[in-house]
C-alpha cells in the first residue's frame, strides 16, 4: 500500500476488522427527485471506529461524482456520523471519503438515481 493510498473495503462482502471501522457506510434512498432535498447518512463504520483523544475520525467529506458538496468535522468527543441533506440535479455516483488520524484515507461509493 503506497503511502498516498485511499484505501476501500478489498472485498466488501468480507471486510477486514480494520475495514469495518473505517470504510464509511453511506445511507441514502435509491432513488430521489430531482432537485428537492433528501438524506445523506455517513457513519463509520459496521463496527464502531474508536472516539479517543489518540485515535478518531477527523472528518467526512461528500461528493457528487467529483463535486465536493460538503464536510463535516469530528472531534474525539464526537461519534463520527452525519445526516447531510442534499438535493441533486442528475443521478450519480455519491463518494464519502474520511480520514482517520492513525490509519489514513478511506472511501466508499453508492450510485444514485435522480428522477
Ligand atoms: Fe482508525
Amino acid at each position: 500500500m503506497a503511502f498516498y493510498d485511499i484505501k476501500s473495503a478489498s472485498n466488501p462482502q468480507e471486510k477486514t476488522t480494520l475495514e469495518q471501522k473505517h470504510v464509511p457506510l453511506i445511507s441514502v434512498p435509491a432513488k430521489v427527485k430531482q432537485g428537492e432535498f433528501f438524506e445523506v447518512t455517513v457513519k463509520m463504520g459496521e463496527i464502531d471506529h474508536p472516539v479517543e483523544p489518540g485515535h478518531f475520525i477527523q472528518y467526512v467529506d461528500l461528493y457528487a461524482n467529483y463535486y465536493h458538496l460538503g464536510r463535516v468535522g469530528f472531534t474525539p468527543e464526537m461519534k463520527p456520523e452525519a445526516t447531510l441533506r442534499v438535493k441533486l440535479e442528475e443521478s450519480c455516483t455519491l463518494r464519502a471519503y474520511i480520514l482517520c488520524n492513525l490509519h489514513g484515507q478511506w472511501e466508499n461509493a453508492v450510485d444514485i438515481i435522480v428522477e
